[in-house]
Order: structure tokens, then sequence, then C-alpha cells
């Protein structure tokens, strides 16, 4: 018989053509053939995966409550929260003001208040301008009498329509930012009183041009 070795020979053939056609580049959805198991298949949990195996059905676990994260520890409240132990806003920057910090808060407000509040703390910046939004004044009463503590307070919650800056800003100069609202503060004040009026930061000419200031 001469017709045997020939279908055996095509049967080869068409086993290795169909073996090796899928052997690369073929996708499937069930698991990969895996001749030798190790280590690369083995029960495990994965991040951000879900777990039959913990009753609240997730398999990372929380930490234990009163964790801290290293540099996380927060034992100064004044100086994280602008809150006295007594719970009250802490009258007085609770770190020392040098010209460090004082120049360093100058370039902070301009970069995260200025565009809002304005130069000069009127609340003529641009929300003001384009969208006719009541932006708070640093000159008005209520703000003067605040305690340092409570300004820190505003950038660190926000109040009303002003977001939080808890994240944007640290701590350290959240309060830089606020010796300089105070420093504008007392500048205006003292130009009131025709002490001295060329210390104040100029304002640019858009900022200037609203409505009058005030902005109670
Ligand atoms: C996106 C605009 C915007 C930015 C940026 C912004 N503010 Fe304000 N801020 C406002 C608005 C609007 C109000 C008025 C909020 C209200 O009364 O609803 C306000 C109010 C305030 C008040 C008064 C809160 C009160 O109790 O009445 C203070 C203080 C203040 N901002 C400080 C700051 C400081 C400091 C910064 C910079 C870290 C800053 N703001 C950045 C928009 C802004």
């Amino acid at each position: 018989m001469t017709a045997r070795p020939r279908v055996l020979g095509a049967l080869a053939l068409t086993s290795v053509i169909a073996l090796t056609g899928c052997a690369r580049g073929c996708t499937s959805s069930r698991p990969p053939i895996h001749p030798n198991p190790s280590m690369d298949d083995q029960p495990k949990v994965l991040p951000q995966t879900a777990s039959t195996f913990f009753y609240d059905g997730a398999s990372m676990r929380q930490p234990v409550p009163g964790t801290v994260p290293i540099g996380g520890l927060k034992e100064d409240a004044a100086f994280f929260t602008g809150k006295g132990a007594d719970g009250q806003f802490v009258a007085t920057i609770p770190v020392t003001v040098d010209e460090a910090v004082r120049e360093r808060g100058r370039q902070r407000y301009g970069i995260y208040c200025q565009p809002c509040h304005d130069a000069r703390g009127d609340g003529k910046g641009i929300l003001f301008q384009r969208g006719n939004v009541p932006t708070a004044s640093f000159h008005q009463d209520k703000i003067l009498k605040y305690p340092d503590g409570q300004i820190f307070d505003v950038i660190t919650n926000g109040q009303g329509l002003m977001p939080s800056y808890r994240w944007p800003i640290p701590p350290a100069d959240r309060w830089a930012i606020v010796t300089y609202v105070r420093e504008l503060e007392r500048k205006r004040l003292a130009s009131a009183t025709g002490v001295s009026t060329s210390a104040e930061a100029p304002a640019s000419a858009e900022a200037t041009a609203g409505k009058p200031a005030g902005n109670k």
C-alpha cells in the first residue's frame, strides 16, 4: 500500500502547521499552558483587588488604628491647625518671622492669593474682574480683627466661595502668607493714617480698575 504513508505524511504536516500557526501571535482568553509550574503561578493577592478571604471583601488591609506615616506626626497643633490647646485660633503666628519668611510669604502670596485677592489685598482680582465674584478684602474690619490662626484656617480649609489650599500650600508656607497678609494690612492702615504710603505693594492697572475699594 502506498496510500497510508502519504495520508500519515499529510496528517503530520497539517498538525505541524496547526501547532506552529498559533504558537506565536495568537491571543486567547484561557490561561497559557505552563509545562513547568513555578512561582510565576501561585495564589496571591494583587493590590486593589477583591477578596473572598477577608470579611470586608477587599484584599488590601487598613493600617492599624493610630498608625502615623513617616513625617506625619503633627503634635504641634498651633502650627498645623492654627488653633491652640483650648481650641481657639492662635492670636499670632506660631513661627519665628525673619526676613526669609517674609520674602517667602510675599512670593507665595503672589502665586496663590494675588490672582483673586489682588496685589493689595482688596479682593479685586480676576474672579471679581471677570465674574463679579465678591472676593473678600483683607482691609475690612472683620478680617483685620481675625486672629492670625483664623487666616491660616481660611487658607487651610477654604471659606465660602474660596477653595481650600491645604494640599498645594504646606503649613510653613501658609504661615508665611499670613505674615504677608498682615503686612499688607499694616501698610494700608499706616497709609490711611498718613504714616507711610511708599511701602505699599503697587497694584496692577487692571486690579484697580473695577469697583471702588471696600467690598465688605
Ligand atoms: C480662586 C480665588 C481665590 C484664591 C486663589 C484665594 N482666595 Fe481668598 N477668597 C476668595 C473668595 C471668593 C472669598 C470670599 C469667600 C466668601 O465669602 O464666600 C475669599 C475669602 C478670603 C478670606 C476671608 C474669609 C472670611 O472669613 O470671610 C481670607 C482671609 C482669604 N480669602 C485669604 C486668602 C489667602 C491668604 C489666599 C492665598 C493663599 C487666598 N485667599 C486665595 C477667593 C480666593
